[in-house]
């Protein structure tokens, strides 16, 4: 099957794919029913596993005992050993863990557990106080036996629970009101062998049950609920659920019994798969042409050369008013943060920057309410985003997310919200995120340019040309045989540089952050102008350059830089536009591609620095791209 045969494949399985989808650094499973709760749970286990972890476990209840397995490594490692063991268990709640404290071993791994053995817990999250009740808890005479913060909220729980009359409800209750920082935690105890107690603050956790309530499964992720159909609710705001066959009882943090509203999963008949690709990252390199187009799929108005999007709820005197944008974003998002800052600057003339959310929230950012915030993330998710939203919304700013998955933490934060509609991302490693993020923000800034001084015939140019980029991706793609040959040429070298000028520095950006993630080697990217004023210091001919060479504005300026380069020997590989002579004289090897206008030279160039990264990975061997290691898909911690 060819790669279109494949794409065409793809289309056909998205028009199906209804399913929410969310991710969370590593995750959550648990399972209350009839059916094999081992399975159940293994299998949910490796519904998370795209997301990436370093070690799993599970615990559970049988004959009123409390009985584990945990493991370093992958699940299949703790398959393996469950067999091993012969487990048995009527209810589990099951882990994947991303350490943030504690090396990533088996004594770490989660559950946790109390000295006496009487409760286990998983956890998503930091506890931010665990060293003070760590410190509280070692006064008590208890002692602890790993170096995780998940492990004071066990032995914190088992403590307080004689305080409040074995009732465990009460004494999770209490005890939650100790902890500072974002959790997801599923906790079981042995006095309650039927119970799953589930609570959530700042971190993702879904309940899913069928009508009868004789199944409950537990999530961090409801893509683990594929395969199940369900009716889904999440916990939020310390939320506790209590769990049992037949009965879910969910409190607020007041203490008050409620209702949730649930949403119709229908999973059954879903799966993940790479439909015949080796990896889902190249799967989603592949679909590009198509989540370009869902982005842009009613959201234009070529009669009026305008963009409209059905998620803003900003009237057109609100977005008029506004005469500052700070994006926000981290990682790829960040690159399409920089992006949409150059389109809305060049295009709109707004002042705006592109700020990285981890280090914006640690700032006294200038907010007026002429000051418009946009949110970038794929997963919705990501804790330094999200602690930046919170920070700009104090200061009083509007909000405008824009985001991949449904219901997720920065749709519900954001005053309004964009959706990519770009299907699922499994690979970690972005890749048609980007490209969506960067079609959204294309159209966004149309529609501010076309409220301020672009004409009708302004609008319907800059469409006409955004419309011809699914047909100029494809173009690229078909390259991905001459894009492997010469990556296999480049694959020798241990170290590169990234080199543009104006849009193309963004393209550097992301293309040397792809090859970092993938194939673990070191890439370094500049505006090529800044070359001489230091790291030219570097250049030798085992230092190649990868030159994005596609801005016409500064083309002239570029190949300047390339010369100097050339001069100290540097092998040089140039990404350019079609009709681009010059560069046959200076660059060692050249990939054509084809043409388009400045402000969206961003696309073709991506998708060139997306496949050169994962050819340099394939021919050096790396086995884990879809999850490279220390990475997850979303980042749910400071
Ligand atoms: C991209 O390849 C990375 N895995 C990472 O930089 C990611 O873009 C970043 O963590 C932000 O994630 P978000 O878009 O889900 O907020
Ligand atoms: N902070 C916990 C740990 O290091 C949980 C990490 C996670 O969310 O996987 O074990």
């Amino acid at each position: 099957m060819s790669n279109f045969d494949k794409i065409n494949l793809i289309l056909k399985l998205e028009k199906k794919e209804e399913i929410l989808y969310h991710n969370a650094m590593c995750g959550i499973f648990g399972y209350i029913g009839e059916k094999n709760t081992l399975q159940i749970c293994l299998k949910g286990l490796k519904q998370l596993e795209y997301r990436g972890y370093d070690s799993a476990g599970i615990a559970g209840i049988k004959n009123n005992n409390l009985i584990f397995c945990k493991t370093s490594g992958k699940i299949f490692a703790l398959e393996k050993k469950i067999e091993k063991q012969n487990l048995e268990l009527d209810i589990a709640i099951a882990h994947t863990r991303w350490a943030t404290h504690g090396k990533p071993d088996e004594k770490n791994a989660h559950p946790h557990f109390d000295t006496h053995l009487s409760l286990g817990v998983v956890h998503n999250g930091i506890i931010e106080n665990y060293a003070i009740l760590k410190d509280f808890l070692k006064n008590k005479n208890i002692k602890f036996s790993t170096e995780t913060d998940t492990e004071v909220i066990a032995q914190l729980i088992s403590y307080n629970y004689e305080k409040y009359k074995n009732n465990l409800y009460l004494t999770v209750h209490e005890s939650l009101k100790l902890l500072k920082g974002s959790f997801a935690i599923a906790l079981i105890h042995k006095d309650h062998p039927n119970i799953i107690l589930a609570a959530a603050r700042e971190s993702p956790l879904a309940i899913g049950f069928i009508d009868n309530k004789n199944e409950i499964l537990i999530s961090s992720d409801p893509n683990a609920f594929i395969g199940h159909n369900l009716n889904v609710f999440y916990l939020r705001n310390d939320e506790i659920a209590l769990l049992s066959k037949k009965s879910i009882k969910t409190y607020t943090n007041q203490k008050k019994l409620i209702e949730k509203k649930t949403s119709l999963l229908e999973g059954k008949n879903q799966t993940f798969s790479k439909e015949g690709f080796d990896h889902f990252l190249l799967k989603e390199i592949f679909e590009q042409p198509i989540t370009i187009q869902k982005a842009m799929l009613g959201n234009i108005s070529e009669d009026f050369g305008t963009a409209y999007f059905e998620g803003l709820k900003f009237s057109s005197t609100e977005l008029m008013a506004i005469k500052h944008i700070i994006i926000i974003a981290c990682g790829t998002s960040w690159h399409a943060a920089y992006i949409g800052a150059s389109l809305l600057e060049d295009k709109a003339r707004i002042l705006t920057t592109a700020e990285i959310a981890s280090e914006f929230r640690f700032k006294n950012p200038i907010i007026s309410e002429e000051t418009l915030i946009i949110a970038i993330s794929q997963s919705g998710e990501t804790a330094d985003t999200l602690s930046a939203v919170k920070e700009a919304k104090a200061k009083g700013a509007k909000i405008l997310g824009i985001c991949n998955v449904k219901n997720s933490t920065l749709t519900r934060e954001a005053h309004s919200c964009i959706y990519l509609n770009a299907g699922p991302e499994i690979s970690v490693c972005s890749s048609k995120a980007f490209t969506s993020q960067i079609t959204i923000l294309s159209l966004f800034t149309l529609l501010m340019a076309r409220l301020r001084h672009f004409t009708k015939e302004d609008g319907q140019k800059f469409l006409s040309e955004l419309k011809k980029i699914p047909k100029i991706i494809n173009q690229v793609l078909e390259k991905q045989k001459e894009i492997k040959k010469i990556s296999i040429k480049y694959s020798k070298y241990k170290n590169f540089f990234f080199i543009g000028r104006k849009y193309m520095y963004a393209s550097c950006l992301e293309a040397a952050l792809k090859l970092k993630e993938i194939s673990y080697l070191n890439a370094t990217s500049y505006p090529a102008g800044e070359l001489k004023h230091g790291p030219i210091a570097l250049i030798n001919k085992n230092l190649p350059v990868i030159a994005f060479c596609s801005n016409k504005q500064t083309y002239d300026k570029t190949l300047n830089n390339l010369m100097e380069l050339k001069a100290r020997e540097a092998p040089i590989l140039a990404i350019a536009p079609n009709n681009a002579k010059e560069i046959l004289q200076i660059a060692d090897d050249i990939i054509f591609i084809p043409n388009t206008i400045d402000e969206l030279a961003i696309f073709p160039t991506t998708i060139v620095g997306q496949l050169f990264a994962y050819n340099i990975a394939k021919a050096i061997g790396i086995k884990d791209i879809d999850q490279p290691r220390n990475l997850a898909k979303s980042v749910t911690v400071e």
